[in-house]
């Protein structure tokens, strides 16, 4: 589907976005594996989490979807049931990488595949610490990476230590999941802080993970306590809002209730360094999770330097903080971000290619880019190279642009925020 983009000449209102696609998928994996039931609100009904949620039902769990409520009957640890075909993720990697973490402590095997871009994804990154612990998985090699469709065959697990080459959220959690299962305490190094929803639900639905410098521990779990979740909206979604509402003049746009867990606070942190007008207010915590309304006003942005420890704090952000960087005034350097290239797409290539067909100035780097602020950029026909985080970054460049933008393929917006392209005209 394609989508039309016109310049706008100024952005206001206050507005939600969808719930965190990374807490919502969490709540229905740790509701299927606790005792009793779970009822998540705010739950994202974007096709990435709708996939955690079939692959779940596949293997004998019941959940009942009502808008962004779910219900989700868990039966324990120990409850799954060996599903009676492949399991599909489609094109989430986030259902992929964790849930093989848990399919490689049950007690039976299973399928597990996705779309053909999960299906280029390297997934050795879990299968490696998850054989150390005794996980049997094979796979597919491409370009001498193992990736999906993977089949995975249950195992008794036991307990490592293991210092993550490189910074993954993903690859900590499929190991936290395993770990529950272990025998003995697991510990896990992390290179640089990702992001702890993991942790932080484990801990409020009843196990016990410890945290300490950059060693998170787990001990095995008895038993884990269905309870009430709240999903706070995705920093990730709010983020094409709060760089539109930055860059587009006479603008004022507000965000209730963001998800604003510090691990995923990087791109507030440089926008402010960058000179951006960003207040949080109604901070609380829900469910263990920071939660604030955040609140944007037009600013005149200065270049930076983007890198080191910030990246896995901002990694799906970088398209749009390069939208943001061709309205700042000077350079700004993206480094470090070489994990771009293995996302939905190589982010470092689709977001050089699009944003140079509008005009801009930016050169790609084998670990990020490099782009000096032009204030301005050129309507044109862009391409979503079916990644929702490049269609949403398009249409917010779109909004600055001189003419019209049209964006092909722009359905994929479904994966993480369905209604986007609806909330952008509602302002
Ligand atoms: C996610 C972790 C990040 C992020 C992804 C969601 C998660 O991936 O890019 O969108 O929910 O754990 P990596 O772990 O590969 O960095």
């Amino acid at each position: 589907m394609k989508r039309i983009i016109n310049k706008s000449s100024s952005l206001n209102g206050a507005i939600t976005v969808p719930g965190d696609k990374s807490i919502s998928h969490r709540a229905v994996m740790l509701g299927a594996l606790s005792n009793g039931t779970t009822h998540i609100s705010g739950f994202l009904t974007g096709e990435d989490c709708l996939s955690t949620v079939d692959c779940f039902r596949k293997m004998g769990i019941e959940i009942e979807i009502n808008n962004t409520d779910v219900t989700v009957h868990g039966k324990g640890l120990h409850g799954l049931t060996k599903p009676n075909e492949t399991l599909c993720v489609g094109n989430s990697g986030t259902t992929l990488r964790l849930m093989t973490g848990i399919l490689s402590a049950q007690k039976f095997s299973c399928n597990i595949t996705g779309d053909e871009s999960i299906q280029k994804r390297p997934m050795d990154r879990v299968s490696i610490p998850l054989s150390l612990m005794g996980a049997d998985i094979s796979g597919t090699e491409k370009n001498g990476k193992l990736c999906a469709p993977l089949s995975i065959n249950g195992k008794e697990l036991k307990a490592v230590e293991y210092k993550l080459p490189v910074a993954s959220a993903q690859v900590k959690s499929a190991i936290l999941l395993a770990a529950m299962y272990a025998k003995g305490e697991t510990s896990i190094i992390e290179p640089e802080a990702t992001r702890d929803h993991t942790e932080i639900m484990l801990n409020y639905l009843g196990a016990d993970i410890k945290h300490s410098g950059t060693k998170i521990t787990c001990t095995p779990v008895n038993e884990l306590y269905g309870k009430d979740i709240f999903v706070p909206g995705d920093i990730s979604s709010a983020a094409y809002f709060i760089t539109a509402g930055l860059i587009c003049p006479k603008s004022q746009i507000t965000i209730k209730n963001v998800g604003v867990n510090p691990t995923r606070t990087g791109i507030t942190d440089v926008y402010k360094q960058m000179g951006a007008d960003i207040v949080f207010s109604n901070e609380k915590i829900l469910c263990g999770e920071s939660v604030a309304d955040i609140t944007v006003k037009t600013s005149n942005l200065k270049g930076t330097v983007i890198g080191g420890d910030t990246i896995p704090r901002l990694i799906d952000e970088i398209p749009v903080i390069a939208v943001a960087a061709c309205f700042a005034q000077g350079t700004t350097v993206i480094k470090d971000a070489q994990e771009l290239k293995v996302k939905e797409s190589n982010r470092i290539k689709t977001v050089v290619e699009e944003l140079s067909k509008m005009g801009a100035d930016i050169k790609e780097t084998d670990d990020g880019m490099i782009i000096n602020g032009t204030g301005a950029l050129n309507g044109a026909v862009t391409e979503s190279h079916n990644d929702h985080r490049i269609a949403m970054s398009c249409a917010v460049a779109g909004l600055m642009s001189h003419g019209t933008t049209e964006i092909n393929n722009s359905q994929c917006v479904d994966i993480s925020f369905p209604g986007f392209f609806e909330l952008l005209e509602s302002l």
